[in-house]
């Protein structure tokens, strides 16, 4: 049903990604496939493909097989770059004639930085200065290794290609002026990037990091980074080892310089000597982070371009969520937010971005990490109430089918006529919507208050039988 969806939206491709554990149920190949799992995945693919919908698959998105992460330690622990090879080697196998746009890993990011430094996020270990950076290397190579793999072994016979996506936010000085805030900007944008991109596009991690993290650590003594190094032959492994960059993108912050002393404890925050602000003025529709700053965008694209040689780009994540707690299927605010975004993006494409392909994040409301079902994203809004979880279309999708359709935005008046369907058909359906409450609210009452009611009757009659039986014998 989803994927009728996505064929009344006329996408001509759907990122997904398949799910380790899913395959694997303890992560690792030797001990044990789950062919039901492989069976699932292959049946989504090829009735995607039997719709012209070209599916771009991620091997990893967040789900370590938690045995993994529990005997192992996760990414902290070398041994799940072999792990993680054997695992994308058994899926280009199954599905590699079918797939032919493969993702390494979907923001590896925030699996570093969150779930083994901050601990805000999946798998939440808390190990400041140096967790983030050891996971980001053992990604980084895994990433590379398995590109190898392909290279070697399946890439003459399946023709396809494998990359990374980056999710990353645009940092702009606070002050222009001053080089301070210049290069705290440039930091910014570095260790969020760089960090991943520097190695697998130029050899090794961005200059900036390796002189303000060394700096930093003192307590490791004279030449001892917490940020690990590649050896020669390792950088020349890693270097390349991307036929496509995806980019994922939300926000934009000012950066300012500010300098954090080296006694305070290390991290990742901490290591980069910034603070990050934002425009009050900014539209901020959804969870607290999300800024709309359309310009962002455009410069973060070109920033790729220079830095990196002008790669191939596949934007894999870009949309909205939503402030609302009672449904709302008139999301004004996600249409603008889509039509600023990608017209940013076409600028970027004039001034000679390689950007060939653009995806909506996402398609359906969905399990937003620790925000759980309540940060909505959805073009479509799931009743997850609902044991059916029915879908309702916001106005986005209307919206976002004619961008489609006309691969971009003719003129003016045409696009603002789209605007004012895509509103009218809205508020026809919120009723709909609005309606539905009423009759989950008529279940509750079946399942309670009708039992209550039987059982108070019986409970009657038997003390009324009661009464006439004692009224009887006397
Ligand atoms: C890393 O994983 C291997 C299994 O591949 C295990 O033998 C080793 O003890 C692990 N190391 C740590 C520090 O957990």
């Amino acid at each position: 049903e989803d994927i009728q969806l996505l064929k009344e939206l006329k996408v001509n491709h759907y990122l997904l990604s398949i799910s380790w554990p899913r395959i694997l149920p303890t992560g690792i190949k030797t001990e044990q496939v789950n062919e039901k799992g492989i069976e699932f995945y292959n049946n989504t693919i090829n009735s995607l493909l039997e719709n012209k919908i070209i599916p771009i698959v991620i091997l990893y998105y967040w789900d370590l097989p938690q045995v993994l992460q529990e005997k192992y330690s996760g990414w902290q622990n070398i041994s799940m770059i072999n792990y993680f090879n054997d695992y994308a080697d058994l899926c280009f196998e199954n599905f590699g004639d079918s797939v032919k746009h493969w993702i390494t890993f979907s923001n590896p990011w925030a699996v570093a930085e969150e779930g083994y430094e901050t601990g805000k996020h999946a798998p939440g270990m808390r190990l400041s200065a140096s967790g983030a950076y050891k996971a980001a290397h053992h990604i980084i190579k895994a990433h590379a290794k398995v590109w190898h793999s392909y290279n070697k072994r399946w890439r003459r016979k399946q023709q396809g290609m494998v990359g990374i996506s980056l999710t990353s936010a645009w940092g702009e000085p606070v002050d222009l002026s001053n080089p301070k805030d210049i290069e705290a900007a440039e930091t910014y944008v570095q260790f969020y990037l760089g960090w991943f991109a520097n190695p697998i596009f130029s050899g090794d991690y961005p200059e900036i990091m390796k002189n303000y993290i060394g700096r930093k650590s003192t307590q490791q003594g004279p030449g001892m980074s917490r940020l690990p190094t590649f050896s020669a032959q390792e950088k020349s492994y890693i270097k390349g080892t991307s036929d496509f960059l995806g980019i994922g993108h939300f926000t934009t912050r000012y950066i300012t310089h500010k300098n954090y002393p080296s006694l305070q404890g290390a991290s990742y925050h901490t290591d980069r000597d910034l603070a990050e602000l934002v425009d009050p003025k900014w539209p901020d529709p959804g969870s607290k982070w999300l800024y709309s700053v359309p310009w962002g965008f455009r410069r973060l694209l070109n920033f790729v371009k220079t830095q990196y040689g002008n790669p191939l780009i596949y934007v894999t994540e870009n949309g909205v969520s939503e402030k609302a707690q009672c449904p709302q299927l008139c999301d004004e605010w996600r249409m603008e937010y889509l039509k600023d975004y990608i017209n940013e993006m076409l600028k970027a494409i004039n001034d000679g971005v390689n950007v060939r392909g653009y995806t909506a994040w996402s398609l359906l409301d969905k399990f937003e990490w620790k925000e759980g079902y309540s940060a909505r994203f959805g073009l479509y809004y799931v009743d997850f109430n609902n044991e059916n979880k029915l879908r309702y279309p916001k106005a986005s999708v209307q919206y976002y089918k004619k961008i489609i359709g006309a691969n971009g935005f003719p003129n003016a008046r045409e696009v603002h006529s789209w605007y004012q369907k895509a509103t009218e058909t809205c508020s026809t359906t919120n009723r709909l919507l609005a309606a539905e409450p009423l009759t989950t609210h008529m279940e509750m009452v079946t399942e309670i208050v009708v039992p209550t009611v039987f059982t108070l009757c019986i409970l009657i009659s038997a003390v009324l039988l009661m009464f006439l039986l004692r009224k009887h014998s006397l």
